[in-house]
């Protein structure tokens, strides 16, 4: 049964629109841990569009949970995590002009300056997971540069119906395949709601979904910890 990872980054995204101290990222994940999260997600973007230094270091302190810091490959953020020293942190590749996180990383294209990176997270004791395409070859790359965990991107299943979904499930289910024989854990998330969860779920291997724009956006009409925990029953009562 995988585990719901909360991705709270949308908590921040409201308070960043008006320039307020609320609504407290801290008190978003403590509901998030009362409805059964198994972890919280930030992603500290290079221009901080949504959270913060600050928010990285007050939740490192405060969570029970463990916590997974997003981040790209850029010198400033990887000094942060050695120095916030997060359980797990996820390497995603970044834009400045981008919504979101558009594509995987190109671990297989830019091993050289991967490497090192993964390694001096790794001599901290973080464990580094590689947001990547469900695309062998990055799995592969993964494997070459030690990174224990990859995260497959999920949005282009997604984002799309019918053959072409069904195309990308299969693309999804076997590079989990692949990954797990070779040893990784393997997680998923972006785009995930609760009219996909089902089908996401036929991905086998899966340790943790990370999940973040649909929960926020429904906890507008019940509330947070409701709507954590109706994605986490979801999850559970697929068989
Ligand atoms: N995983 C990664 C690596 C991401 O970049 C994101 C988006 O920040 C998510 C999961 C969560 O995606 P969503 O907000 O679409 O659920």
């Amino acid at each position: 049964m995988p585990k719901l990872g909360v991705n709270i980054d949308h908590v921040a995204t409201l308070r960043q629109a008006r320039g307020t101290v609320y609504p407290s990222v801290q008190d978003a994940a403590a509901c998030c841990e009362r409805a059964g999260a198994a972890g919280i997600t930030v992603h500290l973007r290079e221009d901080r569009r949504h959270i913060q230094d600050a928010d990285v270091y007050a939740l490192q302190k405060a969570l029970s949970i463990p916590l997974n810091l997003e981040m790209a490959v850029a010198e400033e953020i990887v000094r942060i995590a050695l120095d916030v020293c997060p359980v797990e942190v996820c390497l995603v590749p970044e834009k400045r002009a981008e919504l979101t996180t558009e594509g995987g990383l190109d671990a297989a294209g830019t091993l050289a300056t991967l490497g090192p990176v993964v390694a001096r997270l790794r001599d901290a004791g973080i464990i580094v997971s590689l947001f990547i395409d469900p695309d062998e070859a990055q799995i592969d790359a993964a494997l070459a540069v030690g990174a224990p965990v990859v995260e497959l991107h999920t949005g282009c299943f997604c984002d799309t119906q019918g053959d072409a979904a069904e195309e990308e499930l299969a693309r999804l289910i076997q590079a989990a395949k692949y990954g797990a024989r070779h040893g990784l854990r393997i997680n998923a998330g972006h785009g995930i709601n609760m009219g996909n969860i089902a089908e996401v779920m036929r991905v086998p291997h899966l340790d943790t979904l990370n999940i973040g724009h649909s929960i926020i956006a429904r906890a507008v009409f019940v509330g947070l910890e409701a709507a954590v925990e109706e994605m986490r029953v979801a999850i559970e009562s697929v068989t």
